[in-house]
């Protein structure tokens, strides 16, 4: 179910009004990118908190960058025009926002030196992403592209082509969701979150040069883990085995986010349930998306 309005070119305007052209290069080629952005709402507060907005159109604006594609606002303005939209629509559950930027030139060719671009943002409601508590992953055989191929930092839209064929593989094969692994066969992320790993009290995360999108939630999870669970953390390579050998293996994301991997390859992770640290980040996740630990109120924007 789609909300009735967007913002779209520096207006809120009725979803209807807003069409693309058989011939735009956003169509044709995939030329654009874009963010995957939550509100929260709190049903004791009756209030909708956006989450970390300024971080997603700082994020959006970098990937835009390497695009050529020129954003006419700064974060906070876009982060303002969240806001205003959600009102507009009366978004009063836990909501999806997703802008995209988009070269819509119309002539043919894929190329970026000329864009005409087009900002929108439209948003849904959204609760649980993956429909399951506890996931069932398997490595795709699909490898991760890399940064000089088309780079996942820039969350472009060409890029998830990648990411729905590694999910379309790994639902076929009876799986939740897929793992990518690198072109140098380290672990890499899922087709849309990072992931983590526990063991012996470490969390382990895969560095940003191989080839994950640099996740809010990732980093998150890991300032959580470090300052109110007292683990080290570290970013480093991880190979496929250390996955089958972790006492947790879990995923972050904005849409996923954090949720447990219960087996990998068919192979049990853990005790094969909910692990005791995921179950923790997730507690204090949960707990201040919705503005109530005041360390990190600063994340949450009320809506109302
Ligand atoms: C490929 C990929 N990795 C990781 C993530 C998680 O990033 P974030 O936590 O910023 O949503 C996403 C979601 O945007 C993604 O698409």
């Amino acid at each position: 179910m789609s909300n009735s309005y967007v913002f779209y070119q520096g207006k809120i305007v009725d979803e209807s009004e807003v069409t693309i052209g058989i011939r735009s290069k956003a169509f044709n080629y995939g030329l654009g990118c874009f963010e995957g952005i939550r509100a929260y709402w709190d049903e004791e507060q009756k209030q909708l908190f956006g989450f970390r907005l300024k971080d997603h159109y700082t994020r959006l604006l970098q990937s835009s960058k390497s695009l050529n594609l020129n954003i006419p606002y700064t974060a906070d303005e876009l982060s303002k025009w969240t806001i205003e939209l959600l009102k507009k629509n009366n978004c009063k559950r836990t909501t999806y926002i997703r802008p995209i930027v988009y070269n819509d030139a119309q002539d043919i060719g894929p190329n970026l030196s000329k864009p005409d671009t087009k900002v929108v943002i439209y948003c849904q409601p959204l609760d649980k992403y993956a429909g399951k508590s506890e996931l069932s992953v398997g490595i795709t055989s699909w490898r991760r592209l890399e940064d000089n191929m088309l780079p996942p930092r820039t969350k472009a839209t060409a890029a998830y082509l990648n990411s729905a064929l590694a999910s379309l593989e790994a639902k076929r094969a009876g799986f939740d969701e897929a793992i990518f692994l690198t072109s140098g066969n380290h672990v890499c992320e899922g087709p849309g979150e990072n992931i983590f790993i526990y063991k012996k009290g470490k969390l382990i995360t895969p560095p940003a040069s191989d080839n994950i999108l640099e996740g809010i939630t990732r980093d998150l999870v890991m300032q959580l883990g470090k300052e109110e669970l007292g683990l080290e953390v570290q970013e480093r390579s991880i190979a496929r085995t250390e996955l089958y050998a972790s006492d947790e293996v879990f995923f972050s994301g904005t849409a996923m986010e954090v949720t447990p991997i219960i087996e990998v390859d068919h192979r049990v992770v853990g005790d094969g349930k909910q692990g005791e640290v995921c179950k923790k980040i997730k507690e204090l996740f949960f707990n201040l998306t919705v503005g109530k630990n005041p360390k990190y109120a600063h994340y949450c924007t009320p809506v109302y």
